[in-house]
């Protein structure tokens, strides 16, 4: 079972439920009249988008991106590749980046970079988690935030380590055995 792996939970299924309500309705209220589309970076953000987009009472449109830092692991690091682009214009919208936790911060710097040379109205960052003390990128902010969490693998709720862990329907911290065992034990 993958709840062995967990050493602690850290946001049930209720509190993640009232975190998202929290936040779409706020996003709801600052968005009223204007052009609202929602891009969900995957894969993490999955599960929070979808939950997200439901708790948003404006019209909104919806698409998805991929991208993936060359790091791996539990610390990525350096550029961004784009393994799936957009399909919606997005001259003249109001992008709001969905992401599930907001880490060194170089991921969305380098993807707000490639996306605001597409003339969008306006871009801003909704992030499930935040880990303000490891920020790297300083031009990055969570302009909406659910939870600040602090600097520790956490896991579930589309959250991975090593692509497992995303159907957890919490999140949680991994026992650090999980992350310090050789690959080949697995
Ligand atoms: P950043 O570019 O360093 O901000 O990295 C952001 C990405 O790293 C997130 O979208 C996650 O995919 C991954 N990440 C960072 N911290 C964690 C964590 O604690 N658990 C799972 N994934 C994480
Ligand atoms: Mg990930």
């Amino acid at each position: 079972m993958i709840e062995d792996d967990i050493k602690e939970v850290y946001f049930s299924k209720e509190q993640l439920a009232g975190i998202v309500k929290k936040l779409g309705e706020q996003i709801s209220r600052d968005y009223e009249g204007k052009n609202l589309m929602l891009v969900s970076i995957l894969k993490g953000s999955v599960i929070f988008m979808a939950d997200l987009m439901r708790e948003i009472t404006v019209p909104c449109n919806i698409d998805f991106m991929c991208v993936s830092s060359y790091g791996s692991e539990t610390k990525p690091k350096g550029a961004v590749k784009i393994i799936k682009d957009l399909d919606i214009n997005l001259e003249g919208k109001d992008l709001l980046l969905v992401e599930d936790i907001l880490d060194s911060g170089r991921t969305l710097s380098c993807v707000c970079k490639i996306l605001k040379t597409r003339n969008p109205a306006s871009i801003r960052i909704c992030t499930l988690l935040d880990k303000p003390d490891r920020r790297e990128a300083m031009d990055i902010k969570a302009d909406y935030s659910g939870a600040l969490v602090p600097d520790e693998f956490v896991v579930g709720y589309g959250l991975d380590y090593d692509e497992k862990y995303r159907n957890l329907p919490y999140i949680g911290v991994l026992k650090p055995e999980i992350y310090n065992r050789p690959k080949n034990e697995e």
